[in-house]
């Protein structure tokens, strides 16, 4: 690994969950095109995105990452954006307030279009046809044209990310993530529920904190980190050649960055040492995310760690623990003991949603709320135990009211998957259930501050 880097290198090495574009000269155009474009972030945004989640590693502050299994074309509007960080902030609010700890906000959002599949092809009524890769690949339709993978797809999704980040930064710098508006983020669908109970009782107290602190002479004009916020974007970084084209160098330190987004993450099914995804992040200077599934040894996360944070750069590198309910307790404390074995500054984050997906007898692939809490309550524990910082949590989730995951404070049900099931990828977390989740995770935050986490078999018994 200590050959040479360059943005290119990666094509060098194996690599899997690659589409097979029919048309390599179209796709080399496109790729050609691309790299003309403008960055989407700038390399200042990605080191102020590493500084913060250095303060996650050193368990100053709290990771919340969240948004779509997979953005989608069809759905790309102004509603389903501003609802998504609605619904995201309210969230945010809830964990600072309760945790009383900062809170470092990155979306799962504008870039995230490519997906990993566990098969190349997908079978229906005897016809066989590539798999959905997600929209930047391919359509969902289950035709042979509709996924025969089109390059012509990238500069949509190019165009797509940065309409995207255009609005987050206008709602994230423009108002509308103004404290003083913190009560009118309660969206309308989610009035007279307990969450939005609780929620307006949290938004009171903090009027009231601001209220009585202008009485004291504090000047809000003066204080814009009361009027705005700092949001990040984030993706997984799957489709290379794509990711290639928006590398470039920052002209005022001369390092590589991915410009595709703030901070890019390796898949579980991609993370091979040897592979092509490794060897285009090492190159990068992004803070990066790692998943890690159960198939990950100790010994192998401790040479991904030597080969994607050689420098131990605290906030460079997230390790993003995807195992399910059932095996967090099986896994995560040996590569918790692995990496302070190795005196290793990592993030840790909670990704509690793809280690439980089941598909529920109506067909539907769900994910049940109580397993995913579950798995959070899991995670903490083990942290506790481990005397290490339960860093944050990685969510897929909406500000809409979809019916994908089962049970939460309305306890939705099997039969009521089939209302509005939306996705084009995983079951996500409607608007409600997120919220309802912000404000169990922050419960576990103030028992994490408080010395007062309870061990493991409590914990998962629910
Ligand atoms: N700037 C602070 C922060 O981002 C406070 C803040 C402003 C905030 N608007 C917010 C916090 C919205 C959460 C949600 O933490
Ligand atoms: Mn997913």
């Amino acid at each position: 690994m200590s050959e040479r880097w360059t943005p290119d290198s990666w094509r060098n090495k194996p690599v899997v969950q690659v589409p097979e574009y029919p048309d390599a000269k179209a796709l080399a155009d496109v790729e050609a095109q691309l790299a003309t474009f403008p960055p989407l972030v700038f390399a200042g945004e990605a080191r102020n995105l590493k500084k913060a989640l250095g303060r996650v590693a050193a368990g100053e502050a709290f990771l919340l990452q969240g948004g779509d299994c997979a953005e989608s074309f069809a759905e790309h509007g102004a509603n389903n954006i501003r609802d998504f960080f609605r619904v995201f902030l309210q969230m945010a609010v809830v964990l600072t307030y309760a945790g009383s700890l900062p809170v470092v906000k990155v979306g799962r959002i504008a870039g995230q279009f490519a997906k990993p599949r566990s098969s190349p092809v997908e079978k229906a009524n005897g016809i066989e046809l590539p798999s959905y890769r997600g929209d930047i690949v391919n359509d969902i339709a289950f035709t042979a044209e509709a996924r025969t993978p089109d390059p012509q797809r990238q500069m949509m999704a190019y165009r797509q990310s940065a309409a995207t980040l255009n609005l987050l930064r206008a709602f994230a710098s423009g108002g509308f993530a103004n404290l003083a508006s913190v009560n009118q983020w309660m969206l309308g669908f989610l009035k007279d529920s307990p969450q939005s109970r609780r929620y307006t009782e949290l938004a009171d107290r903090i009027t009231d904190a601001l209220n009585f602190m202008r009485a004291c002479g504090l000047e809000f004009d003066s204080h814009p980190e009361l009027r705005t916020t700092d949001f990040y974007t984030s993706h997984e970084a799957l489709l290379l050649g794509y990711e290639q084209a928006l590398t470039r160098v920052d002209s005022t330190t001369g390092d590589w960055y991915a410009t595709s987004g703030h901070m890019i993450w390796i898949g579980d099914r991609t993370r091979q040492l040897d592979h092509a995804h490794v060897e285009y992040f090492r190159g990068i200077n992004n803070p990066i995310g790692l998943k890690c599934g159960p198939s990950l040894k100790p010994d192998e996360l401790i040479k991904l760690i030597d080969v994607l944070n050689p420098q131990d750069e605290p906030g460079r590198l997230t390790l993003i623990a995807r195992f399910g309910s059932d095996k967090v307790g099986d896994h995560l404390p040996a590569l918790i003991r692995a990496v302070q074995r190795e005196g290793r500054k990592v993030v840790w984050s909670c990704d509690p949603m793809h280690g439980n997906t089941i598909t529920a007898t109506s067909g539907y692939k769900t994910r049940p709320f109580d397993r995913i809490l579950s798995e959070v309550r899991s995670f903490f524990a083990i942290h506790a135990a481990e005397g290490t910082h339960a860093g944050g949590v990685h969510l897929e989730m909406t500000g809409k009211d979809v019916t994908e995951c089962i049970g939460g404070a309305r306890a939705l049900t099997d039969e009521d998957l089939n209302d509005r099931y939306h996705t084009v990828c995983d079951p996500r977390l409607n608007a409600e259930q997120s919220i309802d989740m912000a404000f169990l995770i922050a419960e576990l935050l103030k028992q994490e501050r408080a010395g007062k986490i309870k061990p493991l078999p409590a914990a998962s018994g629910m």
